[in-house]
């Protein structure tokens, strides 16, 4: 209770410092986490990537589902926060990256992710670094794996649409505000539950 009050400070000031970087006042809920990391196959994953990784929701719950020998590259472009989950997650599957998520490549030295966790605030994102970004997410992720996107506007539908040959839409509502996610792949996959 104390750690998610300080974190939530955390999150606000970064925030406030950031406001278009971070692009939203509050962490993600527990359970939009859930329902978001529930569309990918983390458990049989061997490489995970996660992109703006913040005060650390995503990754702990990522941590909790990988097998072991697994491997997290964590992506987070605020130093302080970077820091924050360099020193909370002990856990040798894990490398917490302070760079921007562009970047990626350059980290995974060739190798493709199973799974890309993305909580980048695209619409507050400079164009050109959207555009980036969004253009580097399908070499990103594996002929059978999955790239889940968590937003809090359906504005980005279209630009995944564009890339990746299968997206599945789904609404959390346990969230403030609501979450649009997004679980998309180079194969065609049921719709999202
Ligand atoms: C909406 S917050 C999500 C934080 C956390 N994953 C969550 O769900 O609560 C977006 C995060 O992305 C980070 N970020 C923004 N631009 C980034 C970039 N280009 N590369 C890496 N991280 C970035 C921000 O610093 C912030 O922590």
């Amino acid at each position: 209770m104390i750690q998610q009050l300080s974190d939530r400070l955390r999150f606000l000031q970064a925030f406030v410092a950031h406001p278009r970087q971070v692009g939203a006042v509050l962490p993600t809920s527990r359970r939009a986490v859930r329902d978001m990391l529930d569309l990918a196959d983390l458990p049989g994953a061997g490489l995970v990537v996660e992109l703006g990784a913040g005060t650390g929701v995503q990754t702990e719950e990522i941590l909790a589902r990988l097998k072991p020998g697994a491997r997290l590259i964590s992506m987070e472009i605020d130093p302080r926060l970077a820091r924050l989950l360099a020193e909370r997650y002990d856990d040798p599957r894990l490398q917490v990256v302070c760079d921007s998520a562009e970047k990626l490549p350059e980290h995974l030295h060739g190798a493709t992710a199973d799974v890309v966790v993305c909580a980048l605030p695209f619409t507050s994102l400079p164009p050109t670094l959207r555009r980036r970004i969004l253009d580097m997410l399908p070499l990103a992720v594996g002929r059978r794996g999955a790239a889940v996107v968590i937003q809090y506007s359906p504005l980005i539908e279209p630009e995944l649409r564009k890339r990746f040959p299968s997206v599945r839409r789904r609404l959390s509502v346990m969230n403030v505000p609501p979450a649009f996610l997004f679980a998309c792949s180079h194969e065609e996959q049921g719709p999202a539950r």
